[in-house]
């Protein structure tokens, strides 16, 4: 099947995404990010939007009983594929995480990294999260801001990032109420919102779909 512009643009990027967006963000922060996940106790039966070469769900799958990495891009899932050995429990699958087609009430966590500002309708992803969330199914969402970094400093990164990957495909960029307000919207209750990592903070959220509507 032909790939679409979106998926075409990950695609073009998969063998060189890790390497170069630790250059970008800082392979500290990044692990930061990746040993904070770590903590997160019983995910249950969880997905993950937009895994990527599958940085993160390394991190998601150790706490987790059954992880689907899902992505847009079959070569980002080739990557992940690669990336993500020796856990039987992971599964892969291409998916439009806006649109995934799977049954309502089946998951414990959604978890999703670096996917809400790329998308053109990021509260489509987010009701479809809600939807295949069990009742109490908890929203992991998190993405990479410039939040305490200096004016230059953001131009300088702006610049490195458009060198590497050729484009732009920010389509949004989200404070903290602009993200509360989107897992709101779709009906979740939001139990924590901060940030995490460093010197490169990513804005975190967890949230849950409550049990009665
Ligand atoms: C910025 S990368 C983040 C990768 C990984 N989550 C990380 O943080 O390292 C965004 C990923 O989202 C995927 N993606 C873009 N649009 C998507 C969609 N509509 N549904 C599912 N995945 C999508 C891309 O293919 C890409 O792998």
């Amino acid at each position: 099947m032909q790939e679409n512009r979106n998926e075409r643009f990950w695609g073009d990027h998969a063998d060189i995404y890790d390497t170069e967006i630790d250059r970008v963000i800082g392979s500290d922060s990044r692990q930061a990010i990746f040993d904070y996940l770590l903590t997160l106790p019983g995910l249950g039966d969880a997905i993950e939007f937009g895994c990527g070469p599958g940085f993160f769900t390394r991190a998601i799958a150790r706490n987790a009983r059954s992880l689907l990495a899902t992505d847009i891009s079959e070569r980002m899932l080739d990557r992940a594929r690669q990336n993500v050995q020796g856990h039987p429990h992971v599964r892969f699958r291409k998916l439009d995480c806006e649109e995934t087609g799977l049954k309502s009430d089946t998951f414990d966590t959604v978890f999703t990294a670096n996917v809400v500002m790329i998308l053109e309708r990021p509260d489509r992803a987010i009701a479809e999260a809600y939807r295949i969330l069990k009742p109490g199914g908890r929203l992991i969402l998190l993405f990479y801001t410039m939040h305490g970094v200096g004016i230059f400093d953001r131009f300088r990164m702006m610049a490195r990032f458009m060198a590497r990957f050729r484009g732009v495909p920010f389509k949004h960029f989200f404070t903290m109420g602009e993200t509360r307000a989107l897992a709101e919207r779709a009906g979740f209750r939001i139990d924590e919102l901060k940030y995490i990592g460093g010197p490169m903070k990513a804005i975190y959220l967890e949230a849950t779909k409550l049990k009665t509507a």
